[in-house]
């Protein structure tokens, strides 16, 4: 394997650092670098297992920042863009807009510009180079749910649930046309739309990539998942918005990591790839499968929990139903998701039971507080 020099930017993020820690393992000859800012959502204690390893460098960076970036590419003669910073959160882009555009838009434009100079000043130019975007299935809008009691789904994989239903008989699929909603999705389109046009104009070597919803260890608990399984091993409320109705497509994270891993390697320059497992789920049925298995593991009698299920005023926006198609992926590069629904909600909660310095470190803001100190005025 030839050795490569390659930035995974939000590698201090939930599904960033099980990327990090994918090719820090898998890849001993490269030279990976974690580009991270280190925002509320960025907790170095996520990778506390490859921190030591000689092919693995931190570097504490705003996407935004141009001139420090390019400075980077040269300095570590960068070939490969990994491309996941960002704001990731739709509730909080309801709040902050400005702050979704600087990052998602304005960081990812600065990190092609930078991209851009370096690579053109090479004698090879963008020979061997690749700029590979992670990006949302959100992008493409909402799907409608024709069918709300469920269906027989066109396609399975290993990671559909047990009695899988589609809840309507429209997919995400590559060529679905753009309709972003929230202003986190309208961010994210906007990037994608730059890390097009890059192709498109310059000939920059670039992958973008559409997933569903992502679920596993070290995901930050604003999100459904680790949020709820948190509350109701504490007993607090489990605030559900609207009446739960709401459909989303569910990918465990190692399975996003390997399809990153393989498409960056294999997938072809200017394509897209949607990567889903055929997993629709509404949100309170979900719920109750966390509830049953939380109270299981901690030895409560079944349905124990039901009762913290709260419901709360609907996100504004809220998009009815996601639901991926990825028969592309698994057609053309041979991709399968590994591990079945139920077994990864299982692997899920007990990772999250079993790591509760971890959960406490960041509802206490602790974590934020040790990485300050320690990477103060660098
Ligand atoms: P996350 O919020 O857990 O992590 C984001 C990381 O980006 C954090 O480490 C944060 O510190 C870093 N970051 C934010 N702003 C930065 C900046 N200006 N400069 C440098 N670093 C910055 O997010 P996630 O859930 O791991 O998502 C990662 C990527 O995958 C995002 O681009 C997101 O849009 C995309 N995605 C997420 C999901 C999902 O279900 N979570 C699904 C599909 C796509
Ligand atoms: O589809 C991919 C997207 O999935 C990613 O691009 C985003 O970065 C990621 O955050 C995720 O977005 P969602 O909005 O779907 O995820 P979230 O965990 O915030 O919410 C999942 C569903 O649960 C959604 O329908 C809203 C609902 N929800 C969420 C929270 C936090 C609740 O009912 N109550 C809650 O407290």
């Amino acid at each position: 394997m030839a050795k490569r020099n390659i930035v995974i930017t939000g590698g201090a993020g939930f599904i960033g650092s099980h990327v990090v820690r994918l090719f820090v393992n898998k890849y001993p000859e490269y030279n990976i670098i974690n580009l991270d800012k280190l925002t509320y959502a960025g907790n170095l204690a996520n990778l506390k297992d490859v921190e030591d390893k000689p092919n693995y460098k931190f570097v504490k960076m705003d996407i935004c920042d141009f001139e420090a970036f390019y400075q980077l590419m040269q300095d570590e003669q960068i070939d490969g863009i990994i491309h996941l910073a960002a704001e990731s959160h739709v509730d909080r882009s309801i709040k902050d807009p400005f702050t979704f555009a600087r990052t998602n838009v304005m960081g990812t434009l600065s990190l092609l510009q930078a991209a851009k100079l370096y690579w053109e000043s090479l004698p090879e130019g963008y020979d061997g180079k690749r700029f590979y975007h992670i990006s949302t299935d959100e992008v493409y809008g909402a799907l409608t749910m024709n069918h709300p009691e469920g269906i027989e789904p066109p396609f399975k994989t290993v990671a559909s649930s047990e009695g899988h239903k589609a809840y309507g008989d429209d997919f995400f699929y590559e060529t679905t046309k753009y309709n972003p909603h929230s202003p986190y999705s309208a961010a994210k389109a906007s990037s994608d739309h730059f890390v097009r046009a890059y192709h498109d104009t310059y000939g920059m070597p670039t992958i973008v990539t559409n997933c569903s919803n992502n679920y596993g260890p070290y995901q930050f608990p604003e999100k459904l998942i680790p949020l709820f399984i948190n509350n109701i091993r504490n007993r607090k409320p489990l605030p559900v918005y609207g009446k739960g109705e709401n459909v989303r497509d569910w990918l465990y994270v190692e399975d996003h990591a390997r399809a990153i891993d393989l498409i960056f390697h294999e997938g072809k320059i200017a394509e897209t790839y949607n990567i889903g497992g055929f997993n629709e789920w509404k949100n309170i049925d979900l719920i109750k499968v966390m509830i049953k298995t939380v109270d299981r593991i901690l030895g409560n009698p079944e349905g124990h929990s039901l009762d913290l299920i709260t419901y709360v005023t609907d996100r504004l926006g809220h998009d009815a139903r996601y639901a991926i198609d990825s028969t592309k992926l698994q057609k053309e590069l041979g991709w399968e998701p590994s591990l079945q629904f139920e077994e990864g909600i299982e692997k899920t909660v007990r990772w999250y039971l079993d790591n509760q310095e971890w959960m406490d470190n960041i509802t206490s803001g602790d974590y934020e507080k040790y990485y300050e100190e320690m990477y103060k005025g660098r």
